[in-house]
């Protein structure tokens, strides 16, 4: 014995102008995802080149920080605090003057620093203890640099534009300081 079905078309459905809007949108979001991901895929090759045959740290940390500011846009400030004792001590940075030395757990850069983990500050003027170096910053990414478990120091950028850094700012900038610290160690 045969069944049969009977599927009731549905009748197509309006196109309303707020739906179109939002089909744009979606389209929009994934070539500037990809953008991003080729940018820093982009920016680790010419760190890698930066670095080649160097291992002096501040000359390229320097390097590296002048890679970022003049790569990455809406920054206005790129550069690295480093661990001496038990506080940090600006290294190497493209940008205003900041300041000079950051207990542990003060700050963006401190409590990245303690908590050994990548903070992201969508707005600065809303983070507990921000340290204001530049009044122009809106927004700040922090990314610890390790040694294995040793901490080195932090790598901080900093935005005019409120939410300027996502997750995968966090991912390229921790591979590119991931390939930065291999290269000082002389691991690569
Ligand atoms: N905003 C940082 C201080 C360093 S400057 O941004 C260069 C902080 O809160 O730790």
């Amino acid at each position: 014995m045969t069944t049969t079905r009977s599927v009731k078309k549905k009748p197509a459905k309006k196109v309303t102008a707020s739906k179109k809007k939002k089909a744009v949108k979606l389209r929009a979001k994934k070539p500037q995802s990809n953008h991003k991901s080729k940018l820093y895929a982009n920016l680790v090759v010419q760190l890698l080149s930066l670095l080649k045959g160097e291992h002096d740290l501040i000359a390229n940390a320097a390097n590296f920080s002048a890679l970022l500011f003049n790569s990455l846009p809406n920054v206005n400030w790129a550069g690295f605090y480093f661990l001496q004792e038990d506080e940090l001590v600006l290294g190497p940075f493209q940008g205003n003057p900041a300041c000079v030395r950051i207990p542990m757990g003060k700050g963006v850069c401190g409590v990245a620093a303690q908590q050994c983990e990548t903070i992201i500050v969508p707005n600065v003027h809303e983070f507990p203890g921000h340290i204001a170096c530049d009044v122009a910053s809106n927004s700040e990414i922090v990314v610890p640099l390790f040694d294995g478990e040793r901490l080195l120091g932090v790598l901080d950028l900093d935005s005019p534009t409120i939410g300027r850094f996502d997750d995968q700012d966090a991912e390229g900038l921790n591979e590119l300081v991931t390939v930065f610290v291999a290269h000082e160690e002389g691991l690569e």
